[in-house]
């Protein structure tokens, strides 16, 4: 969950290293540090404090040019947000610097094993790798001794290495967490996100697990833990600076809500060619000869996954389950005799879907994975993948990703079932709804008005109401506000006891089977002094609904429903001066269990 980038090249590695750490800020951001080659005393500096990237800019002003550094942005596990446990690291005689991301679960043990006589300044996990490097260097040469400490390593790593000795090399390696190796005229940058490459690298090579490189200015080298050398697979990086600044928005989950129409837009460009679906046959063939699909994902993904079973369960007729990632890891439910796996995942990286893919294959079942990012662990390691196609998403808040989600997710149901709907078509009009949404809302003033209290409901049936778990989601992660999303029904069985004068109750209806029920339960609600607030399709809308959307094919309506919700969350986030593109406590990949 943290950001690392490394540089060394002919130009000054603390551009490259900053630059990159504020894109990959998003990642973690308890603390921030950078490492550079001090010429004069032939040392490499180490500058890091808790805070943000900004204060590492400020902080490093002064330093002097270094070719060569690495750098980190904390997200963190093992010990406190303080200086102490902030990245880069050292061994003890600082001859080894480091950086990581990841977990190593056996740290203790090898503390205990290896470093009885070592002396520790951190509380973390990480230390103890530069110190087993120091330790093993005493009698091995240093390739072998990064390799010796890789292969004592329980957990997951994502690790870049300077040796003060040799101050002209970087090692990288890595296990479970992402690294991406870049050239370009300027050098090798090495980051966990091909993002921090963009400016200065055109091509870019992902690493697999359980190799590691040596990467000089003039020359990068690559081999497995064995000290085989391996060969390089090297592509361009497609991405440019629009994908990684705001552009003309204040926040980038603003621009990412405004980019939804376009997103769904791509989609249908990438997945058909004039009307022939591109999704390989293979694929829904495999789906199709199944008895149950098993949808698996966590947070926003999770709720994506639930539109997903009703499109696919609605048009195809296949069974669906939804599973949390993090509890079915550990307690595998009944699985059915012939089951398919669908891995929901906007970043590819999530360690509880890791987990869960990990038991799969252990058991020979298909999986394919549906994610944003087609160089993923997740991605890489299934039988199959689906790219969402949304660009890079930056807000922690996950937006764009959830409608990229749904609409693949609608590709895939009407490539299972007997295509009688024109899904192009529909989900070419869901696109236009959000951009007429989006061109009129004035949901800041409604959130000023209703969003008074410390919490708040969003009520819904069917497919309204998983998106009402989505809106909750979103609303509670970036405003703070306890928020819950609540099968309509479900209220008057225990809940409404919260409602008190003013509670805020969001409702979302959008389904006509449910109209009635669902204005019943606001009538409920509202008798109890509750605050109401009603979003509805246009052919569904009472005179005095106050979000009103254009309507869209039913099993679609999740992707014009969440976008008031989004905005919801992005205006009570703005009304609070919270730092909406970082919400406190969160990192935007969860890459530890
Ligand atoms: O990268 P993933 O889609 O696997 O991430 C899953 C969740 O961590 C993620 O959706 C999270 O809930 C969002 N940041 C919420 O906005």
């Amino acid at each position: 969950m943290c950001g690392i980038v490394g540089f060394i090249g002919n130009k000054n590695a603390k551009e490259v290293i900053l630059n990159g750490l504020s894109r990959l800020e998003y990642r973690g951001y308890d603390s921030a540090g950078l490492s550079l080659f001090n010429s004069r005393y032939r040392v490499f500096d180490v500058f890091k404090d808790e805070g943000r990237v900004q204060k590492l800019i400020d902080s490093t002003k002064e330093s002097q040019f270094s070719n060569i550094g690495i750098g980190h942005t904390r997200w963190a596990t093992h010990g406190k947000v303080n200086k102490e446990n902030s990245h880069p690291h050292y061994s003890q005689t600082r001859r080894f610097i480091i950086v990581h991301n990841g977990v190593i679960e056996n740290y203790q043990q090898l503390k205990d094993q290896y470093l009885k006589n070592s002396s520790f300044v951190s509380e973390t996990d990480t230390e103890v790798i530069a110190q087993l490097i120091e330790t093993f260097s005493q009698t091995l040469n240093v390739e072998t001794a990064i390799t010796t400490t890789l292969k004592l390593l329980h957990g997951s790593y994502a690790l870049l290495i300077l040796d003060s000795n040799d101050p002209e090399k970087i090692y990288a390696a890595k296990y479970k967490s992402p690294l991406i190796i870049g050239k370009g005229d300027a050098g090798i940058t090495i980051a966990s996100d091909l993002m921090a490459l963009v400016g200065y690298s055109t091509d870019y090579h992902a690493l697999d697990d359980k190799t590691f490189i040596v990467a000089r200015p003039d020359n990068i080298r690559l081999f497995n833990l064995n000290n085989e050398s391996l060969d390089f697979h090297f592509k361009p990086i497609e991405l440019d600076d629009s994908d990684t600044t705001k552009g003309e928005y204040a926040h980038f989950m603003m621009k990412e809500v405004h980019e939804q129409p376009s997103v769904v837009r791509r989609i249908l460009t990438n997945y058909f060619d004039k009307d022939a679906s591109l999704i390989k046959p293979e694929i829904i063939d495999q789906i199709k000869s199944s008895d149950r699909i098993f949808i698996l994902a966590a947070g926003t993904s999770m709720h994506a996954g639930l539109i997903g079973k009703q499109m696919i369960e609605k048009m195809s007729s296949i069974p669906v389950e939804v599973h949390i990632a993090s509890e079915f890891a550990y307690h595998q439910p009944l699985l059915s005799k012939k089951p398919f796996f669908i891995l929901v995942t906007q970043s590819g990286e999530t360690a509880d879907l890791r987990a869960c893919l990990v038991n799969i294959k252990d058991q020979n079942y298909p999986i394919l994975t549906i994610t944003n990012v087609p160089t993923s662990t997740l991605a890489r390691e299934a039988s199959y993948a689906l790219e969402l196609f949304a660009g890079p998403e930056i807000a922690v808040a996950s937006t764009k990703a959830y409608v990229a989600q749904v609409t693949v997710l609608s590709l895939l149901a009407y490539e299972l079932s007997s295509k009688n709907i024109d899904i192009k078509k529909e989900l070419s009009i869901a696109a236009t709804s959000i951009e007429n949404f989006l061109a009129s809302e004035n949901i800041r003033e409604h959130v000023r008005n209703l969003l008074t209290r410390r919490n708040c409901f969003f009520i819904g049936r069917g497919l309204d109401y998983f998106v009402g778990l989505e809106a909750a989601l979103k609303l509670k992660e970036i405003s703070y506000i306890q928020t819950e999303g609540f099968a309509a029904g479900e209220l008057k069985h225990g809940t409404i006891a919260l409602i008190e004068d003013k509670t805020p109750v969001i409702a979302i209806i959008s389904d006509p089977k449910i109209n009635g029920n669902t204005r019943s339960n606001l009538k409920e609600v509202q008798a109890r002094g509750a605050s109401t607030l009603i979003i509805s399709t246009r052919d569904l809308a009472y005179p005095d609904d106050d979000v009103i959307l254009d309507p869209v094919h039913p099993l679609l309506t999740p992707l014009i429903t969440v976008v008031p919700t989004q905005l919801i969350a992005y205006y009570a986030a703005l009304e609070r001066s919270y730092d909406i593109d970082k919400p406190r406590n969160l990192a935007k990949s969860v890459t530890v269990e």
